[in-house]
């Protein structure tokens, strides 16, 4: 992309009302801009990374064995009148009403809709197990939206929705969801904690919440160190298999959100491994039996002929808070560092002097390279000064900046800057294009 060609409104100051970094800067990247409190339009830039993270959830759950669907943002109260929930859901729901006087809602999660469509195709347990997701905004209307997409009204989310026959057959559905929670936060750069959370009525052990340590979350979370730096399991794990030990692996230490904290439990830890902290929940994962099931009527024969209400699981990924959550982990005073899997650009490309016919050939084969070896890079090919220039590619995090000016250029070199480290040298330009297109490129500096 040309900045020139390209819509990147970005801004000297983030107004005032954007009290912590990750909403300062992506305001000031141009990533989002607010229409209402807490409902954004996603500007270019916004919307890119939204994307990659939206993907790579996606990728995990897939290869978690989910099958992605889309249900529809509005929703039919009666569904939630069938479930009890219409009620009960109080204010944060936002209620329309059709031409026809029909009751409707804006979604602000989806178990009625996913266990209708279950109950009108699935009866048997041969056809188990199986796990619906969809990625999908939804509508809270939250009583303090804040802290730009951390807390909107309208967000958008990622939720599965696990049918099993039994409690065993829920407990591997479970696991399946806890692993992939792991490896898809560890792809975006995050260290996320899976926390024991409140199952309130439900009771058992099956939920948990996956934070990431931020001194700006709205969480006070307690847990073992060892949680924090412990690997993820990554992609060939055995899906289908026994995913147990894995899961026992973190919840033998403790980690605990405050509504589960038990000070006494968390005491018992030695006290150089204790960490008490601050956390964003990105995550959230639940298995809640027939809750709904039960009272909407979804059941299966099982082997023995009888019917049985399905045990179901739901797992949400807060996919549009997880760019503030990644920004919170990775900024500097210079602005947003992104992890190369979430980049809106793998290169940018700084043209020193615009107009200078040298800079301006040397970054046009910059451009065409890496743009064919799907680089996706951005060429500021503005008039700007060089100070403004870094400035911005440094704002809106670009991992890789390729610098071209008449000196350098003259001894038939550029300059490499990696945004993460801040790491700059120069080469010629053909090893430059060679090192950020090769196998390896974005991986070594
Ligand atoms: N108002 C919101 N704005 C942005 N993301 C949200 C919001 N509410 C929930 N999320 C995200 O969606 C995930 C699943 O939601 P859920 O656990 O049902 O929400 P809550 O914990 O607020 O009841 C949460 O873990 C969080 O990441
Ligand atoms: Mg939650």
């Amino acid at each position: 992309m040309r900045l020139s060609r390209y819509f990147l409104p970005v801004l000297k100051e983030a107004p005032s009302d954007a009290q912590i970094v990750s909403h300062q800067l992506m305001l000031r990247a141009g990533m989002i801009r607010q229409e209402a409190a807490g409902i954004y339009a996603w500007l270019p830039l916004g919307l890119k990374v939204l994307k990659k993270v939206e993907q790579i959830v996606r990728e995990e759950m897939d290869r978690a064995g989910a099958i992605e669907l889309l249900m529809p943002t509005i929703q039919l109260a009666d569904l939630w009148r069938e479930s009890g929930r219409y009620e009960a859901y109080g204010d944060e729901m936002l209620r329309i009403t059709d031409r026809n006087k029909r009751d409707l809602l804006y979604g602000p999660t989806a178990e009625e809709v996913v266990t209708d469509i279950f109950r009108a195709h699935v009866r048997s347990y041969k056809e188990l197990p199986k796990n619906l997701y969809n990625i999908q905004w939804k509508f809270r209307d939250e009583t303090r939206p804040r802290f730009g997409v951390m807390r909107g009204r309208e967000f958008l989310m990622k939720d599965a929705y696990s049918f099993d026959l039994d409690a065993e057959g829920a407990r591997k559905a479970y696991n399946r969801m806890f692993v992939a929670y792991l490896n898809l936060f560890s792809r975006m750069g995050l260290k996320a904690v899976p926390m024991r959370a409140d199952t309130g009525p439900i009771g058992g052990d099956l939920s948990h919440e996956f934070i990431v340590l931020a001194d700006t979350g709205e969480s006070a979370v307690f847990c073992h160190k060892d949680l924090v730096e412990m690997a993820a399991p990554g992609p060939d794990v055995d899906w289908f298999g026994d995913l147990q030990p894995l899961v026992n692996q973190r919840t033998a230490l403790y980690a605990a959100t405050e509504e589960m904290h038990d000070a006494a439990a968390f005491d018992a830890i030695p006290e150089g491994d204790r960490l008490s902290a601050r956390g964003i929940e990105v995550g959230h994962i639940f298995s809640f039996g027939t809750k709904y099931s039960e009272p909407m009527k979804a059941l299966v024969t099982g082997p023995d002929g009888k019917d049985v209400p399905v045990q179901m699981g739901s797992y949400g990924v807060g996919v549009s808070r997880l760019l503030g959550a990644i920004i919170e982990a990775s900024h500097d005073e210079g602005g947003i560092i992104w992890p190369e899997s979430v980049a809106p650009f793998g290169v940018g490309i700084i043209n020193m002097r615009q107009g200078d016919a040298a800079c301006d050939e040397a970054c046009e084969t910059a451009y065409q390279a890496l743009k064919a070896a799907g680089r996706d890079p951005l060429y500021d090919d503005t008039d700007t000064r060089g100070g403004a220039k870094f400035a911005t590619m440094d704002l809106i995090g670009v991992p890789w900046q390729l610098i071209v000016g008449p000196k350098g250029v003259a001894e038939g070199v550029v300059e490499i800057k990696n945004r993460k480290t801040g790491e700059r040298h120069s080469a010629p330009l053909a090893d430059v294009i060679a090192q950020l297109t090769g196998p390896q490129s974005g991986k070594a500096a």
